[in-house]
């Protein structure tokens, strides 16, 4: 089951947002900068703001009763390595460690591509630190490219690299 998370949901996003960040990043950048970053994110304070914006989307993703992930997606968000307008862009997708390969995430990334499309939109983009070898896997899967190298600013101090990847929808013929 997967519910559109509102201010109700700050606590629990708050909690699994840390929890799934340090199980997927945890060796991507030194213990201290990952605690900045995931007091800045993730805090009950910063979800709270996040949620009380309705540019963010976000969904929790339940199994048998149970939460097991969660996403955000904001509409129409530029990057500049891609031309076209009107592209959502799929800024985070998690789960925790004891759903992953249940097809749960496949479930998330579906529920959130056919939201973006009901809205008009011509495509997505994420970023994916390039050493996460698993998530971009599976983003493959859903035919997302990478299409451009960048640099995620994790903190102040701290530079993680990544990749932009894009899924341009099938009905739209002006990306490339
Ligand atoms: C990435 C993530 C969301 C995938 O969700 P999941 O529920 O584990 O994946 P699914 O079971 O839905 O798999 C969907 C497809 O991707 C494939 N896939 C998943 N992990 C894979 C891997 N490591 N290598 C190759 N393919 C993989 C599956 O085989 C499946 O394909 P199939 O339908 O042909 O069998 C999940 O592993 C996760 O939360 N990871 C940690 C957080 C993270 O890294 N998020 C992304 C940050 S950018």
């Amino acid at each position: 089951m997967i519910i559109k998370a509102s201010i109700q949901h700050a606590s629990v996003l708050s909690e699994l947002g840390a929890e799934t960040f340090y199980a997927s990043h945890q060796h991507s950048a030194p213990a201290n900068q990952l605690a900045a970053y995931m007091k800045k994110v993730y805090s009950l304070e910063a979800i709270e703001k996040e949620l009380a914006d309705p540019v963010n989307i976000y969904h929790i993703i339940m199994h048998n009763d149970t939460v097991a992930g969660f996403s955000k997606m904001e509409l129409t968000i530029k990057h500049p390595a891609i031309e076209p307008d009107r592209i959502s862009k799929m800024d985070q997708i998690y789960l925790l460690d004891s759903f992953h390969g249940l097809k749960l995430g496949a479930e998330l990334l579906s529920h959130n591509i056919d939201y973006s499309k009901a809205n008009g939109q011509n495509g997505m983009w994420l970023v994916v630190w390039v050493g996460n070898t698993t998530a971009i896997a599976f983003y493959e899967k859903f035919g997302f490219r990478i299409v451009a190298k960048d640099d995620f600013q994790l903190t102040e101090t701290h530079l993680s690299p990544c990749y932009i990847m894009l899924l341009a929808y099938a009905s739209n013929n002006k990306i490339s």
